[in-house]
């Protein structure tokens, strides 16, 4: 099928899997303390940085300039999110200075993730699918914030954040019409697509069994 064909049928396959994470989500399991948006932010922080980390590998080991320059945007995108956060950490109480959202190691998705070397498939997993994944978990974060009467942070997410997630997963749909041009590649890219929502579910479940979150903004 052509590129074009091939997004449709990907983004309507994501689309039916994710209203399977609604309205009960999470990418995270890794809260400690209380159910509240400074320990949610906390582990936004970290998929932050293991979002522009992703972007950084994937940009050194690409040769298509286009490509390249998408994943700078990406990585210089997820590093103004996370010092956003850290800022609005520090209004809320908490001095992320000395808090390193790595200590203790990366999460699962960064683990698969890091593993793609095609542009088709790091299009799909990275920027097509985890920020699709990120839009809807970013929603609802915004209405845990609103419940808990943080319009900040709410707008924070609503008007700076979002929109540059929306644009990474755009970025991940110009790559593909781009590059997921053959049958091979189209394959490919669909299974990472799949993995990724998989890791996905696998993580929500595991973090409402083990912390109850539901609402950890994603990237
Ligand atoms: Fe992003
Ligand atoms: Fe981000």
């Amino acid at each position: 099928m052509t590129a074009e064909e091939f997004i449709k049928e990907l983004d309507a396959r994501n689309q039916e899997l994710l209203r399977r994470l609604e309205p009960e989500a999470t990418l995270k399991p890794e809260v400690e303390g209380d159910l509240n948006v400074v320990n949610l932010l906390k582990v936004a922080l970290k998929n932050e940085i293991e979002a522009s980390e992703i972007a950084a590998r994937w940009m050194v080991t690409t040769d298509e300039v286009d490509v390249k320059l998408a994943f700078a945007r990406q990585v210089g995108d997820e590093a103004r999110h996370y010092r956003l956060i850290v800022e609005r950490l520090k209004e809320l109480g908490f001095d992320a200075k000395t808090f390193n959202p790595l200590a203790k190691g990366y999460g699962p998705l960064f683990d698969y993730l890091r593993t793609l070397t095609t542009t088709a498939e790091r299009a799909a997993a990275g920027q097509f699918t985890r920020e699709a994944i990120a839009i809807v978990k970013n929603r609802q974060f915004i209405e845990f914030c609103e419940r808990a009467g943080d319009r900040t942070t709410a707008a924070l997410y609503r008007d700076v954040i979002e929109p540059d997630e929306r644009y990474h997963h755009e970025l991940g749909r110009s790559i593909l019409l781009r590059y997921a041009t053959t049958h091979e590649a189209q394959e490919a890219a669909r299974k990472t697509a799949a993995r990724t929502l998989e890791l996905a579910e696998e993580l929500q479940a595991m973090a409402l069994k083990t912390a109850g979150i539901h609402h950890a903004p994603g990237c």
